[in-house]
């Protein structure tokens, strides 16, 4: 049947002419509101300086700090270093017309292009400086040529860096007694995002292989099928006994957010990576398990075992949170923001002359 009703037609008008009246009201009704009273005109002289708030005004007392690329195009808010660092001292933008006022230009190394053509443009101004901006280990580290001598500083990982990077405990002087061990349902956890062979994950799976014929792992990530939520990452870790933090690489100072996750949500990391010597630089030697510390991957997974049977000897390894407070990592599209807003922070109070010569001899060396 394709004859349509009479009365709904009828019905179907009414609510066309309906909406169309309601359109013109609301079209008055909003002009009328916008009608709002020019706005005083005061002489420039006397607007008190925090008013002032246009991009070279505000660059007058601090630098410029200008990233060139988002890193893999997470765009955070460029507030974030004010407003979770408490780190104000630079002006930080994206904008490319910025150039050249720039201070100091953050250049996301994964993101130059082979030929070198997506670089910011020559001439460079004189005052100018260049930030190699790399976090991945040389192993994932593509050697792009014509870098070796552009840059005028770091930003690594690595402690010999200009800009080093890394989440610290923090000391107390204070003694937390608060401190709860969240409650757990599992024994060891290990999240797994990315597990491509060229990432140098070889030495890693090669330990799991044995050690996950002794104990059982709970495994999750994309490279497991069992993806997990933003959310749902810390809530995870923290329900583990046991977290491993095993490093794609193994290289001095590459001590990722891998150890810091657990550290921060409660539960035993057990490494995977440098030598002890190298994370107890950063951590206390008593907070995590190293693998090393075994003669191979069947004595771990007895340990750990023993471990879940003695409470006691598991509590122990929170002793040092009486002292030290952890700092949960931020995820996902803020996961960039301390190393930028550290540089933010060293651009501000290093104004000194400095030229990087063979940044791979250093790099990979
Ligand atoms: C970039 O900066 C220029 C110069 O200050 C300004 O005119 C332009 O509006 C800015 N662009 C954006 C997207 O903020
Ligand atoms: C930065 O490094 C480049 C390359 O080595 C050098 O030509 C330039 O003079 C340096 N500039 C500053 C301000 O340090």
């Amino acid at each position: 049947m394709s004859v349509t009703n009479g009365s709904s037609l009828c019905r179907l008008s009414l609510i066309v002419t309906f909406a169309g009246v309601s359109l013109i009201i609301m079209f008055f009704w909003l002009s009328s509101s916008n009608n709002c009273p020019p706005p005083l005109l005061i002489p420039k002289q006397y607007i008190p300086d925090t008013i002032k708030s246009s991009v070279t005004e505000a660059a007058k007392d601090k630098p410029i700090l200008l990233m060139w690329f988002w890193p893999e195009d997470f765009r955070f808010d460029l507030n974030d270093c004010k407003n979770i660092f408490n780190i104000d001292s630079c002006l930080l933008t994206v904008n490319r017309s910025l150039y050249s006022d720039a201070d100091a230009v953050l250049i996301y190394h994964k993101s130059i292009s082979w030929d070198l053509t997506n670089l910011p443009p020559s001439p460079r101004p004189p005052f100018q400086k260049w930030i190699w901006f790399h976090l991945e280990s040389p192993t994932n580290t593509q050697k792009k040529p014509g870098l070796e001598n552009l840059f005028n500083h770091t930003l690594s990982y690595r402690q010999d860096a200009d800009i080093f990077s890394r989440l610290h405990l923090t000391v107390r002087k204070k003694p937390d007694e608060e401190f709860v061990i969240p409650k757990k349902d599992k024994l060891v956890c290990w999240i797994v995002s990315n597990n491509a062979a060229s990432t140098g994950v070889g030495t890693r799976n090669e330990f799991y292989r044995e050690f996950s014929k002794y104990i059982q792992v709970h495994m999750f990530g994309k490279a497991y099928a069992r993806f997990l939520d933003h959310t749902e990452y810390y809530p995870t870790l923290a329900s583990c006994k046991f977290y491993l933090s095993f490093e794609n690489s193994i290289h001095k100072d590459y001590i990722t957010e891998k150890i810091n996750g657990p550290l921060a949500a409660g539960t035993v990391p057990v490494v995977l990576g440098p030598p002890r010597k190298n994370y107890e630089n950063f951590y206390p030697r008593d907070a995590f398990i190293h693998v090393n510390d075994f003669p191979d991957a069947k004595s771990l997974a007895e340990y750990l075992l023993q471990l879940d049977k003695d409470e006691e000897a598991y509590r122990r390894f929170f002793n040092w949170r009486k002292y030290l407070t952890p700092t949960p990592h931020l995820l996902q599209q803020q996961e960039f923001d301390l190393p930028i807003c550290t540089a933010c922070d060293y651009i501000a109070t290093h104004k000194e002359y400095k030229e990087i010569h063979d940044l791979y001899e250093w790099y990979f060396n």
